[in-house]
């Protein structure tokens, strides 16, 4: 009995692993098809402008992203300024504004920034001990400072959008498309946030109507950092408005900033109506327990 079951076993077992073979290769062909036709594309239009493509508008006419990342030096920085890079590279008309909270820039976030592959300013202030103390708003000094860099440097004819970008958080490049279109503020769901797996505007008819959040509801706009984005000639026309250290509180810092420049009733929801998440901060376990 057991002779015949091996016999079998042995006689069966090439045309079992050639069977698994040919599965294997066919679902790798159909995978790897249409993908490779994809970047191709991508790169080809990226590189040239060509119609066709994603880039397939005159990529000059496009406004300018500006992307905010306040930075400080610790053992993951330059980790986490990698894969920012990495994101940032492929995204059109792209401005990185990197804000070390530094008395000097450092050389190690210098050195990185020359080779990155993305335009950028660098700039650096530093944050006076005295605010360095926890339950204190955080990177207040230097978002502030990119805000002035741009009211100096940029002007009327400059179409761009302002984002903030936290060197801690992850961006899919659909965001960047979806946020270059804002005329005013625009607003959409962020990951991990608010003690939810996802912090999000709440839609009705095309406009903001409240929010789903885990964390004080109560705030006037319950979003986080990384949740909207303001066009740029509305930071030109509020050149008042800037992140305010006194009388923040921690997490109160995106709400007090976007008081100053808009009403919940004039939000651009972005991402399908605020139902699609482009953009997630770092999840903190804790959540979890
Ligand atoms: C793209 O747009 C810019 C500004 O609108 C214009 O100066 C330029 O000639 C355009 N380029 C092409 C190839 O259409
Ligand atoms: C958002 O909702 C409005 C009103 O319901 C609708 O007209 C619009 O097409 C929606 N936008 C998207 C991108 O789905």
């Amino acid at each position: 009995m057991k002779s015949v079951f091996f016999s079998r076993f042995f006689i069966l077992l090439p045309w079992v692993l050639i069977v698994i073979i040919m599965i294997d290769v066919d679902t790798k062909r159909t995978i790897r098809a249409p993908g490779a036709a994809r970047t191709g594309r991508a790169q080809r239009a990226a590189r040239t402008g060509a119609p066709g493509g994603p880039g397939a508008q005159n990529q000059s006419a496009l406004p300018v992203i500006y992307a905010i990342t306040p930075t400080y030096t610790r053992p993951v920085q330059k980790a986490e300024l990698t894969r920012l890079a990495h994101a940032f590279r492929q995204v059109p008309r792209f401005h990185w504004i990197l804000v070390e909270d530094s008395t000097t820039r450092t050389d190690m976030v210098t050195r990185f920034l020359a080779r990155c592959g993305v335009p950028y300013t660098h700039l650096h202030v530093f944050t006076p001990r005295r605010f360095k103390r926890t339950g204190m708003p955080r990177a207040t000094e230097q978002r502030n400072a990119a805000l002035a860099w741009l009211r100096q440097r940029r002007g009327r004819r400059d179409p761009g959008v302002v984002f903030f970008a936290d060197d801690d958080n992850t961006y899919s490049l659909e965001l960047f498309e979806e946020m270059r279109s804002t005329r005013g503020v625009s607003v959409w769901p962020v990951g991990f946030v608010g003690g939810r797996s996802y912090e999000r505007p709440l839609v009705s008819e095309g406009k903001v109507v409240g929010w789903y959040t885990g964390w004080r509801p109560d705030r006037p706009f319950a979003t986080d950092m990384a949740g909207f984005a303001v066009n740029l000639q509305v930071i030109l026309a509020n050149p008042r408005a800037q992140f305010k250290r006194r009388g923040s509180q921690p997490g109160m810092q995106e709400s007090d900033f976007l008081k100053q420049i808009t009403k919940v009733t004039d939000l651009e929801p972005k991402a399908n109506n605020c139902t699609q998440c482009f953009g997630w901060r770092r999840l903190r376990l804790m959540w979890l327990i």
